[in-house]
């Protein structure tokens, strides 16, 4: 939060204190106990219909949330498509092609909406859908705050600046942590949703003929797995093979995570890293959440919820979206979305 927004809450609460309850950014797990009291069961009859089919929207869903929230604040600013006046973050090099369940969203968008018009905002719908992703896939549950507007605004520039690379060493990562107000602890629990869900062969295929430019694979990535990577990406190949990031249980959310990376069978080099750097205060939390299932729930948990409350917009900031897609009123977007629904297959995403 800006020192500003701060003098400006501090000045207000003292005037009228009990008047403006939202006077300093709160949110709230029962903010919708009145105005939309199922909205979490709305959520979830959605997503556990859509994970019948597509078990790995779990957790593109998880890391949606993610990608929004590392851009500007948990705003669903990375739910903006591009028109007249927005640039979008979905084109970023770290979204484009790569982000999945913007459709879903919508699909949920429409069923909260038919119960409880104009209420809920798309940002909380994400971080919902997060927690709700994360029991389906039999990873922990948690109380979300909510309370979240939307924003008005995108920044794709943002998106390239703030979200982690799969090729940053540990100095990297825990820069882009800080950067965000989380910490060491913070970056090893969050980096476990790499328990679940899926890679292209291009963001790790550099580890496997020539990495950092010698020539050679990665010293820290295991041998056997190494053989089994390279079947799957080719050298020189187009990169868009995919492949699972815990080759034993792809879809559950567990400690699995861990236990790979002690085996050096972590995917993404930044994955690796927070167990191969040498002397580095990571590796003692990696070996605890390994060790102790209930350990890393707990720490994920408090871990979501702190990443969950970046810069967010609350009372009078923003706007509930009426389509996660466009601001209120954007009416080059409205003009698009006509276009669109009027070609809209339904078809779930594969990419
Ligand atoms: C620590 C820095 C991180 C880096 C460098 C990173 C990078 C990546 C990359 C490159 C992919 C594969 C994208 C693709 O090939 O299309 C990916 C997937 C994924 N990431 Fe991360 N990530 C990080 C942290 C996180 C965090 C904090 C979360 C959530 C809490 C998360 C959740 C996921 C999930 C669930 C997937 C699989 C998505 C799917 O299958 O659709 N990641 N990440
Ligand atoms: C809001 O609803 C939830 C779930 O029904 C309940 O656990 C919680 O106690 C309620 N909170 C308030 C303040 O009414
Ligand atoms: C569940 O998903 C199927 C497609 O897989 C769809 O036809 C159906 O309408 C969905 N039902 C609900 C309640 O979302
Ligand atoms: C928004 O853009 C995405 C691609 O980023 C596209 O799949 C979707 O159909 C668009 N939504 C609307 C309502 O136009
Ligand atoms: C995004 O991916 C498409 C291919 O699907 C490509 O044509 C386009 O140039 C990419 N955009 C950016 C900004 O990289
Ligand atoms: C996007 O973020 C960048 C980097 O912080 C900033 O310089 C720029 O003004 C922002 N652009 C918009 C459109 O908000
Ligand atoms: C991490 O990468 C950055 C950028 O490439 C580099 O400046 C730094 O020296 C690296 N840190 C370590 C510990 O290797
Ligand atoms: C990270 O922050 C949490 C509180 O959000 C704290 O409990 C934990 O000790 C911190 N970890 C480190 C390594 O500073
Ligand atoms: C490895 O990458 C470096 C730097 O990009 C390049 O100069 C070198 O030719 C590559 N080596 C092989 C064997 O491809
Ligand atoms: C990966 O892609 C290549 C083409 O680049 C294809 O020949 C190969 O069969 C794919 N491998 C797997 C395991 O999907
Ligand atoms: C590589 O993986 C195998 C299991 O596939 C394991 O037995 C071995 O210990 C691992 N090697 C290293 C160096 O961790
Ligand atoms: C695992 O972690 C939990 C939560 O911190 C703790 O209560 C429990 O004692 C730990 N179990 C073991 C065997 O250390």
């Amino acid at each position: 939060m800006s020192p500003f927004r701060v003098s400006v809450a501090v000045c207000c609460a003292l005037v009228v204190v009990a008047a403006l309850p939202f006077s300093d950014a709160q949110l709230d797990p029962s903010f919708y106990n009145k105005t939309c009291p199922t909205v979490h069961s709305i959520v979830r009859d959605v997503i556990r219909n859509v994970s019948k089919s597509d078990p790995r929207m779990l957790a593109s869903l998880v890391r949606l949330h993610f990608h929004d929230c590392f851009v500007q604040g948990c705003d669903g600013s990375i739910l903006l498509n591009d028109t007249a006046t927005i640039v979008s973050e979905q084109t970023a090099a770290p979204n484009n092609n790569s982000i999945r369940g913007l459709d879903v969203v919508n699909q949920i968008k429409t069923a909260v909406e038919n119960s409880c018009p104009g209420v809920v905002s798309c940002a909380d719908i994400l971080a919902l859908a997060a927690e709700i992703s994360s029991v389906l896939a039999h990873g922990p549950d948690w109380k979300v705050p909510l309370g979240r507007k939307d924003s008005l605004t995108a920044n794709k520039t943002l998106a390239n600046q703030n979200l982690p690379a799969p090729f940053f060493n540990l100095t990297l990562l825990k820069a882009a942590f800080v950067a965000q107000g989380l910490n060491t602890t913070d970056l090893v629990a969050l980096s476990g949703a790499h328990t679940f869900g899926r890679a292209h062969c291009s963001t790790f295929v550099s580890r496997l003929y020539n990495f950092s430019g010698t020539g050679n694979p990665d010293p820290t990535l295991n041998t056997t797995y190494l053989q089994t990577l390279r079947a799957i990406c080719p050298n020189g190949g187009p990169g868009t093979n995919l492949t699972n990031f815990d080759p034993t249980t792809p879809d559950t959310f567990d400690k699995n995570y861990y236990s790979n990376l002690q085996i050096q069978k972590g995917l993404l080099q930044s994955d690796q890293e927070l167990f191969s750097t040498t002397g580095a205060d990571t590796i003692g939390i990696v070996n605890s959440f390994s060790s102790n299932q209930t350990l890393f729930f707990e720490n994920f948990k408090a871990s979501m919820i702190k990443m969950s409350k970046i810069g967010v917009l609350t009372g009078s900031q923003g706007e509930i979206r009426k389509q996660c897609n466009f601001v209120n009123g954007d009416s080059s977007g409205l003009a698009s979305l006509a276009t669109k629904e009027s070609s809209d297959d339904g078809m779930v995403s594969s990419i």
